[in-house]
């Protein structure tokens, strides 16, 4: 399959249900050892910028619209021309979530800080910062734990902290009940940055806490590239195994090397592979949730190098899905899938327990020799699938 610049599908429509937050297009370019360099980005204009390219939403953290310190009257403001715009654009906000991580008061954690009132102002904050959200149409809501965490191990007991974190959770959950809205929470796990360590570090972590949960079944997750990789862990088994535990509430799409600092990269701009990966599972498995891209664009771009950025993103994941279309349409890689048995793995292996299909397993012929001895032909497939990818 061969594409060129122009070629209409790689044009991005609401339909591929591309979404942006406000803080990622918007990113001035800050970082430890350097000051912004780029201006602030009016959330308006951004919204114009998203739909003009074919984005579908726009995600926002309530400061990144409704400045902390913002009045009664100025949030009213400045949600109505918020609102106005995301009328006149048709964009929509999906997901919406808390900053908990920005002013100083959160240094020693949001809902695990060691002072409880500390916690409790996290908890009015979030709860504020839901009914911003659903008045803004959003239908999932994200609980990402930058400062709940540690660096010194005796300042906090964790096992505490798993109590106050789940008692949060618990709390916010009742809340929406209560109060009857159409939201979902997804857990972004992520391993460090901004704290040394961070609580609910991976995907398994946070899908194990969730069963802890008052109503697991309105909680799931919000797994990150650069989060699972930075932990050095494989992120296609992550988002397969929240697939596969109903679990991916909603995605963070971005590029990361392992072992480097929290890169926050454009979509695709490393780990190919895994990303064409990543593409053919979300696909396949027909997640119908927002594709949303939480990445910054390079320090060394200016404002027009923002939406180069954003429309890479966008280009590269059409790319990966139409690749994996033709995956699943090569005659080469099907006889490449066969030779390695791929397709068996899904016969079940024995079937429910009885007597006696436990009696016929201990008693069935196997020729261990010729197992030992085959070959799964997996040096043949993975050449197959670099050749797809570079268009050999
Ligand atoms: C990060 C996180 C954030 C969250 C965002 C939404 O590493 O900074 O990925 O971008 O996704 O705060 O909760
Ligand atoms: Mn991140
Ligand atoms: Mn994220």
């Amino acid at each position: 399959m061969s594409t060129t610049p122009s070629d209409a599908s790689l044009d991005p429509t609401p339909e591929h249900r591309f979404t942006f937050g406000l803080w990622t297009v918007g990113n001035p370019g800050r970082d430890p050892f350097g000051d912004a360099v780029r201006a602030p980005l009016d959330p308006v204009d951004t919204v114009r910028k998203l739909a003009d390219i074919g984005a579908w939403g726009v995600n926002l953290h309530d400061n990144d619209l409704v400045p902390f310190d913002a009045s009664p009257s100025d949030r009213e403001a400045i949600v109505r021309r918020f609102r106005a715009a995301l009328d006149e654009t048709g964009l929509v906000v999906p997901m919406a979530t808390t900053n908990l991580f920005f002013h100083p008061v959160f240094k020693d954690g949001a809902f695990t800080s060691n002072d409880p009132a500390v916690r409790r102002f996290a908890l009015a904050k979030t709860i504020r910062s839901i009914e911003l959200g659903v008045e803004l149409g959003a239908s999932t809501y994200v609980f990402w734990g930058a400062r709940e965490g540690s660096e010194v191990g005796a300042a906090k007991s964790t096992l505490d902290a798993f109590d106050r974190y789940l008692e949060a959770i618990n709390f916010l959950c009742a809340y929406v009940r209560d109060r009857g809205y159409d939201l979902r929470f997804a857990l972004e796990p992520k391993p460090n940055e901004p704290r040394g360590d961070i609580l609910l570090p991976t995907v398994g972590h946070a899908l194990a806490f969730i069963e802890r949960l008052d109503h697991p079944d309105m909680v799931g997750l919000n797994p990150e590239v650069a989060h699972e990789t930075m932990a050095g862990l494989n992120f296609v088994h992550a988002v397969a195994q929240a697939l596969w535990s109903g679990k991916l509430f909603h995605i963070d799409l971005n590029g990361q090397r392992i072992g480097r600092y929290d890169q926050d990269f454009r979509f695709g701009q490393e780990d190919l592979k895994e990303a064409f990966y990543l593409v053919r599972l979300l696909e396949g498995a027909g997640y119908d949730g927002p594709r949303h891209f939480d990445a910054h664009p390079l320090r060394t771009e200016d404002p027009e190098g923002v939406w180069d950025f954003a429309r890479g993103c966008m280009r590269t994941y059409l790319l990966l899905a139409q690749k994996a279309r033709a995956f699943d349409e090569s005659a080469e890689i099907r006889a490449a899938l066969e030779a390695a048995s791929v397709p068996q793995l899904a016969t079940p292996t024995v079937g429910p327990y009885s007597a006696e299909a436990a009696r016929a397993l201990l008693e069935e012929p196997v020729d261990l020799d010729a197992l030992a001895a085959r070959g799964y032909a997996n040096e043949r497939l993975d050449q197959a699938v670099v050749e797809l990818l570079l268009g050999g």
